[in-house]
């Protein structure tokens, strides 16, 4: 079976979806892995790498896509890709489900047997190919990285012959795996770090980490996470109360990270403008929820703003500026998924339409859109 790699065509993605460590392994599936030329350039991997472990390269989109089984991205398929793919082909990618439906209904018209792979579960069985958890958590350790760059003054306190220097004070709103590893990252740096969330267990996550836990904790913040582990929209009567709390800690803030999340929804706006307006002059906000509406009302999806005195950062693909890291790990996810889908004797395809894994990450098999929630 022929395995193919194309070049990332959205504008900015630096990720590939295979590295020479995934081909390598890949291969020992029995497939036979064609990655387009300069494929993995932006995450500077050669077209030589690929080749040095047994991959062949193709020169263009037609020739990878050609007769090719299975299909491996960052970004799903445009619509020019779509139209290169077998019939039955299987492809797996960030397919973006609960925005690109219409780009899937594309997948579907041609017959691609659709994985994405932002809809597998979160069981422990399928950690090792949690494509959110392994990019999140990036976005997170440089969500801070970028903050603290940018910041003008020391995140660490320090002690000096001409005096002290205060600690940088670190928000983080939203604590999954980006907000978590923000607090980690912020702690590393000498940060005073608070954060909050609307799920309870998070409260503990927090505190483990060093942190500081800010939210009102009423008996609707008892309730908020689905069984799925994610967070619920919160009542209108909770954001009231929660924005108050919130409003006197940001006052005190020099960096906000925030990465609050529902899944399918628009971001939720956390950080008014007014609140923004009490921030110190020189203080950052990265928004990791910039793609999905933003955290805050100004947030400029993909761009670098100030607005009253304050930095936001509404980068729209963090990850990516980890090209190297977040491909080796999103390659090894994607190999994970793989392996769960091919004969490891014979290097035949062998899906097992039960797995609870398989059927949450399908959205689109025998030309129709199979998930519910990505039917337009
Ligand atoms: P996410 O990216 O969907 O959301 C980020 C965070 O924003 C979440 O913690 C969410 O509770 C929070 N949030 C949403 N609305 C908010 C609001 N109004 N105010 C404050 N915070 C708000 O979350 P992510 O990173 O995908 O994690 C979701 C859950 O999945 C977590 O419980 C995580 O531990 C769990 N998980 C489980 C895995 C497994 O394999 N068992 C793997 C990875 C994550």
């Amino acid at each position: 079976m022929k395995l193919a790699v194309p070049k990332e065509t959205a504008p900015g993605e630096t990720r590939v979806a295979a590295t020479p460590e995934s081909v390598k392994k890949l291969k020992s599936l029995g497939l036979d892995v064609a990655v387009e030329t300069g494929a993995g350039a932006a995450a500077r991997i050669a077209d030589a790498d690929y080749v040095a472990v047994g991959a062949s390269i193709a020169p263009d989109a037609r020739s990878v896509l050609a007769d090719a089984d299975i299909v491996l991205k960052v970004r799903g398929p445009n619509a020019a890709e779509c139209a290169l793919l077998k019939k039955g082909a299987v492809v797996a990618a960030m397919l973006a489900p609960h925005t690109e439906k219409a780009a899937i209904a594309i997948l579907a018209g041609q017959g691609a047997t659709a994985f994405a792979m932002e809809f597998l579960p979160r069981i422990s069985r399928a950690q090792s190919m949690d494509v959110l958890s392994s990019q999140s958590n990036l976005a997170g350790y440089k969500a801070v990285i970028d903050a603290a760059a940018t910041f003008g003054r020391a995140m660490p306190m320090m002690m000096t012959a001409a005096g002290t220097i205060a600690p940088a004070r670190v928000l983080v709103m939203g604590v999954g795996v980006a907000g978590l590893q923000a607090i980690a990252t912020a702690k590393r740096l000498g940060a005073i770090v608070s954060a909050t969330d609307v799920r309870p267990a998070t409260k503990e996550q927090v505190e483990s980490l060093g942190g500081t836990f800010v939210a009102v904790m009423d008996e609707e913040f008892k309730n908020a996470q689905t069984a799925g582990g994610y967070a619920k929209e919160m009542s209108a009567e909770y954001q009231a109360k929660q924005a108050a709390l919130i409003a006197e800690t940001i006052k005190k803030q020099d960096i906000i990270i925030t990465t609050a999340l529902i899944p399918g929804r628009k971001a939720p706006v956390l950080v008014s403008e007014e609140m923004i307006k009490t921030m110190k002059p020189g203080s950052v906000i990265v928004d990791l929820a910039a793609e999905a509406g933003g955290n805050t009302p100004l947030t400029k999806p993909g761009e670098v703003t100030e607005v009253h005195g304050v930095i936001i950062m509404g980068y729209s693909n963090l990850p990516g500026r980890l090209a190297v890291d977040a491909s080796s790990l999103y390659s090894r996810n994607l190999f994970n998924f793989i392996s769960l889908l091919v004969d490891k004797k014979t290097g035949a395809m062998a899906i097992d339409w039960n797995d609870e894994i398989v059927k949450g990450a399908l959205v689109a098999k025998d030309g129709e859109v199979t998930n519910p929630a990505v039917k337009s």
